[in-house]
């Protein structure tokens, strides 16, 4: 089964193969190909939601600029510093700051959030997870010192991305972005939704071919996951074994990629993330934000933001991680790629 090689119509018959349960020899294939670069190590990310004000209406996420039932919030320079601060002291040597697209953090503020933690922790990696900007603000971001981004494409299909975003939305902008960033020498993170609505196999094969293309550092994969004042509000949610599916074909694919064990994959199932370690998956994003405002941050309904998905519980997924034969990792993790030395 040489996975690289394939085409769409190979890939598809693959994700269809494998759609109700991950077959053991694609299991096997996606953990040994992940030893090759980082061993056993699972690496940690703080996760810090900078805004939940955001100008796009996505139609699948709960902070879209249409929904009146959020309690909007946006944290102040100080109050980002002070999860850093937090985080460094727990071990953390990555904050990734995402938001939705929030227009208050203009260039030169956000570019002195990125120094002031740079000047302080200059020991850690900065991930920033804002959306579309133009290509001179990624740049100031650089300049300012970020070391990586985080945009996911969604879907790769132009159809399929229209039935999931309003019509100032395009797979063509999103594409860009993703260009651009690579260009600035940026670490990029691409990803997609598993289960989101309308999506077909054919969609989810065409995701694994843009991502060869594209060969991104890092890939965020999660179930689409519902919320009620949404237009998806009546679509059901991922399946977990689909997405595991898509988790050990994408690490299969990238040998060298950050894979992350997302939120989303521990809010469907109670052991999903580990389920995901098995897959490949090999980063872990603890949520850092302000306790108080965790439940602010809900792009879906019933998102984890207790328990393992909670920074104070660090101890508890070290534990579990190790219990599968993993080791948590406190340093920068950067892709092999990016290795300075
Ligand atoms: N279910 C699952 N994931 C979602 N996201 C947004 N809304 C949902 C949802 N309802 C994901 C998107 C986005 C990331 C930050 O969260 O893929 O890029």
């Amino acid at each position: 089964m040489d996975i690289l090689s394939m085409n769409k119509a190979e890939l598809k018959g693959i994700i269809v193969a494998n759609k109700f349960e991950a077959s053991k020899a694609l299991l096997d294939e996606a953990f040994e190909i992940r030893k090759l670069y980082y061993g056993n190590k699972v690496y940690v990310r703080g996760l810090i939601e900078i805004s939940n004000y955001c100008r796009n209406n996505c139609f699948y996420c709960g902070i879209r600029k249409g929904n009146g039932n959020v309690n909007r919030y946006r944290l102040t320079e100080d109050e980002i510093l002070l999860c850093c601060k937090k985080g460094y002291e727990l071990g953390l040597r990555t904050f990734v700051m995402q938001g939705g697209e929030d227009e208050f953090y203009d260039d030169d503020k956000m570019c002195r959030i990125i120094s002031s933690i740079k000047d302080k922790y200059s020991d850690c990696a900065v991930t920033l997870s804002l959306g579309e900007k133009d290509k001179e603000t990624y740049k100031r971001y650089k300049n300012a010192g970020a070391d990586r981004y985080l945009l996911r494409h969604e879907t790769a299909s132009v159809k399929h991305y229209k039935k999931l975003h309003p019509r100032e939305m395009s797979l063509e902008n999103r594409k860009k972005c993703l260009y651009d960033l690579k260009e600035l020498g940026f670490q990029v993170g691409a990803g997609f939704m598993v289960g989101s609505p309308f999506q077909t196999e054919e969609n989810l094969a065409e995701d694994l071919l843009f991502l060869k293309e594209l060969q991104p550092q890092m890939v965020g994969i999660g179930p689409f996951i519902p919320h009620c004042d949404t237009p998806f509000r009546e679509y059901e949610a991922g399946a977990l074994e689909l997405t595991i599916t898509m988790v050990a074909l994408t690490r299969i694919l990238l040998p060298k990629c950050l894979l992350p064990a997302t939120t989303a994959l521990g809010t469907i199932s109670k052991n999903g993330r580990e389920k995901g370690f098995m897959a490949g998956a090999n980063v872990v994003m603890p949520n850092l934000s302000p306790t108080e405002l965790r439940k602010d941050y809900a792009l879906y309904n019933d998102k984890a933001y207790t328990g393992d998905e909670a920074v104070e519980s660090i101890k508890n997924i070290s534990e579990k991680i190790k219990r599968i034969g993993l080791e948590i990792d406190f340093s920068r993790g950067d892709n092999v790629d990016f290795v300075e030395n």
